[in-house]
């Protein structure tokens, strides 16, 4: 990996192990252009690159068609306004009300390390393992800097990507719109791939075609949302895992965005991601700084795959920060759905002390133990607890739920307030809204304007007080509702437009804080399932509930969508009871158990009310979670079919780091009526050595490495929907 300004052409040299960006600075004025961004290419060809771009005049040498220079030319960085009329990366408004902003090359300084982002979540490196890029660009009519900053780390393949804007200027500058990323390139024909859901389905793959203008996604909810997850990846193979360019981009933030792909008259594409336009407009005033989140630039030459593989290192070692990133987190039964709100501390000693005997490891105690809460229309807000249900209090129970010899969880929802709440009573200011007009409920609910400073000392007082009062080991952080009527009493009628991006910031402060106040607890995030499950949430918790839809068939259209991106590790999936709660479907409990083995695994049921056979399947899931989640955790990940396709089964793999051993989950959808055996090729194996294979602990024979993943094992057809087979690979000494 190297980054290297290149005097002569001044040309931006970025190269990772197998990639290389690069940008140039062309004309008088200073404009930065981007070149490339694809395999790897020779350094010393740097005038022939430049000999690429069109048009071939500058305004320089022809004022006269300045506006089809600017136009036309591929901006790494595009301005507003001034004659180039593709998409937009930066919007202002100066002091004098006017628009037009255009940035051309300052300065660049190159260093090894990365900073990281006060407030954001950032990836992050050190001297040996990361370089980065700094340009600066200027508007010197506006007074306004952007510096654009690029990182890269040691083998992987991936461009980090941020800008910081710095009011040079004696007024202050309203920011309309900003984009983290907005590069231009050739159009090849490709599609864009996004993930689009909604509750009980998030993330599902999506496939279009980029017509003329703009083609894109983005939430405007403030949070990433089931609606649309803030990724997005050209690709030219469709979805074939090893083949075909892929530039696939990730937004490292939790609140509104955008992400899209303007095609031009000309056929070029311009690229872009950031905070969403809509609901965004930030005072910047005289010599403060505004940053932007990371976008994460990811370009593989061989298809999905090693997108997916490359986006996982990079979180697992460069995003996450937990302790537990590298631990086996213990194996939860959480009584959301075994009990919803109707429950008490007999009813959660019963399930713990059937749960210790299956070799269950935690208890976490969900939605309904504070207040007055005995449905969803009472009480977020009145952290206290309800000791009509939890009898002489949390500490008392967390102490005979670990007398049992389980760990305690807890399940809060900080962000929010409910009408019919004591807090709401004493403050009904706290809730976000606007002046006149009734705020919009949803689950009967508001949101709390943490971006007031006592609102966010409430708030963090009452998770600190609640973790600090018993021996709390983990915590269930949930935001279940979207915000809406955005206005805050905290900010001036000028600053409205930041109430969204506040809220972000805000809720990232409550956890980073948490994060340091209390290093040993297990965070997991979650928003009505999985609404805020992004790259930037993952900097504060290692893992995120992925779905409230815990049925295992609708769960493999759900995990292949997350881990497109993000890591097995990161997904909250746990077996839950049948028929599913939420399609009424009714699966094998192996099945069940086995979808769930490729996350962070638990149980989500009654554990005192399932079948007795069961119960006795409960200690062999765990062993095989003991077995095999060191695999699943640190292991390379590969997709080998999906159902999406097919229609009949879907397997995907998880390959040790070393190649040495293997786990295969495969998965029969629908029975076929004189079906045949399905061949399935598992990957990143190493040719020469011999593996042993076991089909569920059945020894099945040996073969190489190379004729396992030429051949591929035959796994056998079988009468009946939704069977799984695990198939374990294991080289021999
Ligand atoms: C959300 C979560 C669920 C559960 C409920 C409780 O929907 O995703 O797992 O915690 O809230 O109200």
């Amino acid at each position: 990996m190297d980054i290297r300004y290149l005097e002569k052409d001044r040309i931006f040299l970025i190269e990772t192990d197998n990639t290389a960006y690069i940008m140039g600075i062309v004309d008088e004025e200073g404009f930065l252009g981007h070149f490339y961004y694809g395999d790897k290419i020779d350094p010393e060809d740097s005038s022939y690159i430049l000999s690429l771009i069109e048009p071939k005049y500058t305004p320089s040498e022809n004022k006269r068609d300045r506006s089809s220079f600017l136009d036309r030319f591929p901006f790494e960085y595009p301005g507003t306004n001034v004659g180039d009329y593709r998409n937009t990366g930066l919007e202002i408004e100066d002091s004098n009300g006017n628009g037009s902003v255009m940035l051309c090359y300052e300065s660049h300084r190159i260093f090894r390390g990365k900073n990281g982002i006060e407030g954001l979540p950032a990836t992050f490196g050190n001297e040996q393992d990361s370089i980065t890029l700094e340009i600066s660009l200027i508007d010197k009519i506006v007074g306004i800097r952007a510096v654009i900053s690029y990182s890269i780390f040691e083998g992987i393949d991936a461009i980090v990507r941020s800008v910081k804007f710095e009011n040079l200027s004696d007024d202050a500058i309203y920011l309309k719109k900003v984009m983290t990323m907005s590069f231009d390139m050739e159009n090849e024909d490709y599609q864009l791939l996004t993930l689009h859901g909604s509750w009980a389905r998030e993330r599902m793959m999506d496939f279009r075609s980029i017509g003329y203008g703009d083609t894109l996604v983005e939430s405007f909810r403030g949070e990433s949302s089931h609606q649309f997850q803030p990724f997005m990846a050209l690709v030219q193979n469709g979805d074939s895992q090893d083949s075909g360019k892929v530039y696939g981009f990730s937004f490292v933030y939790s609140g509104n965005f955008q992400a899209g792909v303007c095609r031009s008259q000309f056929d070029s594409l311009r690229l872009y991601m950031g905070i969403c336009e809509k609901n965004f407009c930030w005072k910047l005033d005289p010599g403060k700084d505004f940053m932007a989140p990371e976008v994460i630039m990811n370009y593989s030459s061989c298809g999905l795959g090693k997108m997916t593989r490359t986006f996982h290192d990079l979180f697992r070692n460069h995003l996450i920060r937990s302790l537990y990133k590298d631990k086996e987190r213990p194996v939860l039964i959480n009584n959301w759905e075994a009990t919803y709100f109707d429950f008490d501390s007999d009813k959660l000693i019963s399930i713990a002390k059937e749960a210790k005997k299956c070799g269950i490891e935690m208890l976490v105690m969900d939605d309904g133990w504070f207040g007055k809460r005995n449905d969803d229309n009472t009480s977020l807000g009145d952290w206290y607890v309800n000791e009509d249900k939890i009898k002489g209090g949390l500490k008392k129970l967390v102490e005979e739920i670990n007398a049992i010899g389980l760990k305690f969880g807890i399940w809060m929802e900080p962000e929010m307030i409910s009408p019919a709440s004591e807090l709401y009573e004493k403050h009904p200011d706290w809730a976000i809204q606007v002046p006149g007009r009734e705020p919009c409920r949803s689950r009967n609910q508001l949101v709390l304007d943490i971006t007031r400073e006592e609102v966010f000392e409430y708030v963090y007082g009452r998770i600190k007080d609640i973790i600090s009062s018993a021996n709390i080991e983990y915590l269930k952080w949930d935001m279940n509702r979207q915000l809406s009527d955005l206005g805050s009493t905290g900010l001036g009628k000028d600053r409205q437009g930041e109430l969204s991006h506040r809220y972000v910031l805000a809720v990232y402060a409550l956890q980073e804080r948490l994060v340091k106040d209390f290093p040993n607890l297990l965070l997991e995030n979650c928003s009505g399932g999985g609404a805020r499950f992004d790259a930037g949430m993952l900097y504060y918790s290692p893992q995120i509930w992925c779905s409230d839809d815990a049925d295992a068939i609708e769960r493999l259209k759900i995990q292949e969508g997350t881990s497109l991106i993000y890591p097995l590790s990161t997904m909250g999936a746990h077996v839950s009871d049948c028929p599913n709660h939420t399609v009424g479907r009714t699966t094998p409990f192996k099945t069940r158990g086995d979808v769930a083995l490729s996350g962070t695994f638990g149980y989500e049921l009654d554990v005192t009310r399932i079948s007795e056979d069961d119960r006795k399947a409960i200690p062999g899931q765990i062993d095989n979670y003991h077995k095999y989640n060191e695999l699943v955790r640190n292991g390379d990940y590969y997709r080998l079919a999906s159902y999406r396709h097919n229609h009949e089964y879907d397997a995907w793999e998880a390959v040790d780091k070393d190649g040495k051993r293997a786990l295969v989950t495969y998965v029969q959808v629908i029975a076929t009526p004189n079906g045949k055996n399905k061949i399935i090729r598992p990957a990143g194996l190493i040719d020469k050595l011999l593996y042993e294979i076991w089909m569920d602990d059945r020894y099945i024979g040996a073969a190489k490495g190379k004729t396992l993943e030429n051949a591929g094992i035959s796994v056998p057809v079988r009468q009946g929907d939704y069977h799984s087979v695990l198939i374990y690979l294991v080289a021999k000494e």
